[in-house]
């Protein structure tokens, strides 16, 4: 945007103009230092200017406010004619009318030293001086600040403050929330003959919270209906959708603009979207979202991740929504470079996958091995709830196997063929890519893609012929500790999964804050991420530190033992168990291979008693 700040000499342009700039983050240009020396010279003599003179003068200034695009100008613009020239051609332009009474700026002249206009000038200032009847006026008998605000104020007036474009399930509870927050809202749905028509408007229409709210199918009215700079926020689905709506929105928009990209995008894709537009100087925050529609309209986590000035201009209206840690703070915070927001989301979505499956793994072991009733189970992890394993996703599943449909439970009459977006499937390639073994995040994948192969479980349990045993129960006391280890094991490979790719994409990411951000409002909130903060603020990696570790090892090992003996699938506890068990002993199975790898490909191998010496190959036959 282009404000010319204008006035009588001594209105204070320059000082008004000079402190907007700074408030709003863009270059000021005093219009005296455009001035030609014979100007100065003749204003310097008490001559005043005639139009001639200053022809040349506001056109130079013109120019350069087309060149800048962005940036304030003070100027006295004293004539109707004067003003033409100054906006000659721009359609961002916007006058301010520093408006005082004679007496008041004859006094604030007398006063003022080495200034080249001499206080004998101002009569023929106001002679000159054709008021605008349009603008942005504001009284000089107030102080800097207040004149500042009373700007601001009015640059905004008819304004709304924050865009949202999306409204899915989502994108209306996020909505909903901000407009409680007390925030202007424009909302953007597109436009679909007979299936979505003035979505937005009708929406708009339902809550009262959105009484300053205004609805939009028209993209480009959306984005002028908002002050500058815009900040809108994609709630899209992620992909190539994303990309037609940056790619239709991006010529309606200016310098500084930033948008804010709310979906589940995979975090490459969101470091090329923050570089393309960063070349039309436009900034774009790639933020998880996390807390399902409760949490979005509630409270949700939020991870945003981009340039850390851009964030600084949203942080208000995203850490107002945010849910609360227990100390009150916001459960938001800027997570770092590039792609890194969406980065740990998708992390958070792969700790999320290996959560659920867990529990999925102890109601069947409950069920098919010990034949417990849904309401029994869910009394189970009613207990587990209260002996320190409580967390939102154990919570859920405690509260949906009461749900019952006439004499049914409804957990029975649902097919049991897992569906996945593919947050799961990125976190599993990625770990392959950096080398972090978190197994029991494609366990739990991999647990989702059986159960979709459903005829071809049938056709594998007729063929072996084998049934779940009920024989052993399963010891209840001993799932609670192997749940309780496995969940633990589950975070250590989370935690070091995005450690790596810290050090990796040098995003110096904090996982303390991470932790703390992820302890209200996400799905995988829980008593366990509460207590990691501490620990992950002292610098360790390390978060298998119970006290009765050992303990809980034996029970883990018990039940991988009893669950593979009674034929009921648990990849994410036997995953856990096995990491740990190729993680306790030295006696390891790598030596086999690197022979194997060296008799057929010669590929060397390191000896033992040499670990850092030279490579070794042995002609083995
Ligand atoms: C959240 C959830 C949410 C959703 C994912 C996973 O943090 O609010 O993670 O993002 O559950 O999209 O979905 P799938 O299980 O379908 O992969």
């Amino acid at each position: 945007m282009i404000i010319f700040v204008m006035g009588v000499c001594g209105s204070g342009k320059s000082t008004i103009g000079d402190a907007l700039a700074q408030k709003l983050n863009i270059p000021f240009f005093d219009g005296d230092d455009f001035h030609p020396q014979e100007n100065i010279d003749k204003m310097s003599k008490g001559e005043p200017l005639n139009d001639n003179d200053r022809a040349g003068w506001l056109a130079a200034l013109n120019a350069k406010a087309k060149e800048e695009k962005n940036a304030i100008f003070a100027c006295s613009a004293l004539k109707e004619t004067y003003r033409t020239i100054l906006f000659e051609g721009l359609t961002n332009g916007h006058l301010v009318y520093l408006k005082g009474s004679y007496e008041l700026i004859d006094k604030r002249m007398k006063a003022r030293k080495n200034h080249f206009m001499p206080p004998g000038l101002l009569d023929s200032q106001f002679a000159t001086l054709e008021e605008p009847t349009y603008g942005i006026q504001t009284s000089i008998d107030q102080s800097p600040d207040l004149i500042i605000k009373d700007i601001m104020n009015q640059l905004t007036a008819d304004k709304q403050e924050f865009g949202l474009i999306g409204l899915g399930v989502m994108g209306k509870s996020l909505a909903r929330n901000l407009a409680g927050k007390g925030f202007k809202l424009a909302l953007y749905n597109r436009f679909v003959k007979d299936s979505e028509e003035k979505v937005a408007e009708k929406f708009i229409e339902e809550f009262d919270v959105f009484n300053e709210a205004k609805g939009f199918e028209d993209l480009k009215a959306f984005v002028n209906s908002l002050a500058r700079p815009r900040k809108i926020f994609l709630m899209v689905n992620a992909g190539k959708i994303t990309d037609y709506v940056i790619e239709d929105l991006k010529p309606l928009l200016e310098e500084g603009d930033i948008i804010i990209d709310g979906g589940n995008s995979h975090f490459k894709d969101t470091e090329r979207r923050i570089d393309e537009l960063a070349k039309n100087g436009l900034h774009f925050v790639g933020s998880g979202v996390s807390g399902g529609e409760e949490g979005a309209l509630k409270g949700p986590s939020i991870m945003p991740g981009g340039h850390q000035e851009a964030y600084e201009k949203i942080a208000p209206y995203l850490e107002a929504i945010a849910a609360r840690d227990a100390r009150g703070n916001a459960c938001c915070t800027y997570i770092g470079k590039g792609g890194s927001g969406h980065f740990v989301k998708m992390i958070h979505n792969g700790i999320e996958y290996a959560e659920m499956q867990l529990i999925a793994e102890s109601y069947a072991l409950l069920r098919y091995v010990n034949g417990l009733s849904p309401e029994a189970i869910s009394g189970v992890f009613d207990e587990w709830m209260k002996a320190g394993l409580s967390s939102y996703l154990l919570e859920t599943s405690q509260k949906l196997l009461l749900k019952k449909e006439g004499e049914d439970f409804l957990i029975d009459l649902i097919l049991d063929k897992a569906g996945n977006k593919g947050t799961g499937s990125w976190t599993t390639v990625v770990m392959a890519e950096l080398g972090i073994p978190a197994t029991m995040i494609s366990s739990a994948l991999f647990a989702r893609y059986i159960s979709s192969f459903k005829d071809k479980r049938t056709q594998y349990t007729a063929h072996f012929n084998a049934e779940t045993k009920s024989g052993n129960p399963i010891n209840v006391e001993a799932l609670k500790e192997a749940y309780a280890l496995a969940r633990l094991v589950n975070h250590q490979q989370g935690f070091e999964l995005i450690k790596r790719a810290s050090d990796e994409f040098s995003w110096e990411l904090n996982l303390s804050e991470l932790a703390r951000i992820w302890t209200n409002g996400c799905i995988i909130r829980s008593e366990l991420m509460e207590g990691l903060i501490g620990q992950l603020k002292e610098g360790t990696d390390f978060l298998l530190n119970t006290p009765n570790i050992t303990a809980q090892l034996g029970s883990l090992r018990e039940v991988a033992v009893t669950a593979i003996t009674s034929g009921v699938s648990v990849p994410c506890h036997l995953s856990a168990v096995d990491y740990l068990n190729a993680h306790l002993y030295n006696h390891h199975t790598a030596n086999m291979i690197q022979a194997q790898r060296d008799f057929f490909g010669a590929h060397t191998y390191k000896r033992v008693d040499d670990p850092n010496g030279p490579s070794h190959h042995t002609i083995w036959e």
